[in-house]
């Protein structure tokens, strides 16, 4: 075990936190205030970020699509130049606070931003950014992490910079309220599987890391059972375990695998699939694949998440738990969106992943284009 670690992102949670802005945002600055397709107008939070920026100087970015695209954002990278932005107010989920960072790091970059996804240009520098949440999911508003795709060519791909890192995160789970349905059990999914991404690997016997995931495995199911139970308690907790599963901590010292991730990212390329669905469809198959290099943290696992007994299928049923718990969700663990046909959708993704030179994920190097290709026969309807 051995790490270095900081997080520097100052959070400020709970009701009514939004005005905090005004005094996190140095009045000097001229601010980019970044939202999406216009849910904050709906929900109070656009009238509530006004209030709080009365005494900056700003203007306003809006569109950033649901798993935002190079080609909206280089606009807004565009207007960063022109009117000298020096502070970037991300409003939104995900793809926002994710487009944030791309916007942020490519304002002070003379190419194409694109370079930073490919590897070409490596970001130590970039404007910063504020972050006021509305969606409980990915952790990015207080990680260092951002994942874009390029319309043009379907890609889509991830960068991670501390420069990036978002200087303050405002967590109100009021803002929660009007988040459909499909949005709320596509958040505890995606958190869900980011404490898995970290703690299902080899066991190493890092307490610390263990037992903290262990925590947020059992508060994300707990929430997930009461689901139709939601009070504000409900929803704060939601909002912190989310946060919690990817700041940074968790996976500090311990061996990790995000091939779930990289292989889900290609169905939501390919085929627009939500990006905790694409998660829900890929996973159990995949943990099935990889059975014997995980057996022993699935059996904890079992024991600690789920409270089943020790028995000699203990792995199998622990996997079958965590699927039983995204079904209960309404989070289906099959592709259908690609059509008919099945043997050209598995093509397809291996073939994509084969051209990022993804042909050994996984904390062994196990996942190879072969269990690939098993993996999505199992996962694809
Ligand atoms: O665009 P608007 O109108 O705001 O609507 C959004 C969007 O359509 C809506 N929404 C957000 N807050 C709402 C709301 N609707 C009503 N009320 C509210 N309070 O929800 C829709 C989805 O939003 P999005 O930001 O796309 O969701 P999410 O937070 O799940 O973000 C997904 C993106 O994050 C990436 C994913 O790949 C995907 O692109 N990820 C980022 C990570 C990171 N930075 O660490 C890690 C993750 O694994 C993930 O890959
Ligand atoms: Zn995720």
């Amino acid at each position: 075990m051995k790490f270095t670690y900081q997080n520097a992102t100052q959070i400020f949670f709970g009701q009514g936190q939004i005005s905090k802005i005004s005094d996190a945002i140095d009045s000097q600055s001229k601010v980019l205030f970044l939202y999406g397709g216009g849910s904050i107008k709906k929900n109070g939070v656009y009238e509530q970020t006004k209030q709080a920026l009365t005494n900056h100087q700003w203007l306003e970015f809006s569109g950033v699509e649901a798993n935002p695209t190079k080609e909206t954002l280089d606009k807004a990278i565009d207007v960063c130049k022109q009117e000298n932005i020096d502070f970037i107010l991300a409003v939104g989920g995900g793809s926002v606070i994710d487009g944030a960072k791309y916007v942020a790091a490519g304002a002070l970059y003379d190419g194409d931003a694109w370079d930073i996804l490919i590897g070409k240009y490596t970001p130590e520098t970039a404007l910063p950014i504020g972050a006021i949440l509305t969606i409980p999911a990915t952790g990015s508003e207080s990680n260092g992490n951002s994942v874009i795709t390029k319309s043009e060519t379907q890609q889509k791909m991830a960068f991670a910079a501390q420069c990036v890192l978002p200087v303050f995160a405002v967590m109100d789970p009021d803002v929660m309220k009007t988040l459909p349905e499909k949005q709320l059990a596509n958040g505890v999914v995606d958190a869900f599987v980011h404490v898995c991404e970290q703690y299902i690997t080899k066991n190493a016997g890092a307490m610390v890391q263990d037992g903290y995931s262990e925590t947020l495995l059992r508060t994300l199911k707990s929430l997930g059972d009461s689901f139709n139970e939601r009070d504000d308690a409900w929803r704060a907790n939601l909002m912190l375990a989310a946060n919690q599963a990817l700041n940074g901590f968790i996976g500090s010292g311990v061996e990790q695998d995000w091939s779930t991730h990289m292989i889900g990212h290609e169905l939501t390329a390919l085929w627009h699939v939500d990006h905790a669905r694409s998660l829900a469809i890929v996973q159990p198959s995949l943990l099935r694949n990889q059975i014997e290099h995980k057996r022993a943290k699935l059996e904890q696992m079992g024991r600690n998440v789920f409270a089943l007994e020790q028995s000699d299928d203990l792995a199998e049923s622990t996997i079958d738990a965590i699927e039983a718990f995204y079904n209960s969700l309404n989070v289906a663990t099959q592709l259908t969106e690609h059509g008919d046909d099945k043997q050209g959708a598995i093509d397809a993704v291996v073939s994509r992943l084969e051209g990022l030179n993804y042909v050994s994920l996984s904390e062994n190097g196990t996942v190879t284009p072969v269990e690939v290709r098993q993996i999505l026969t199992n996962a694809v309807a």
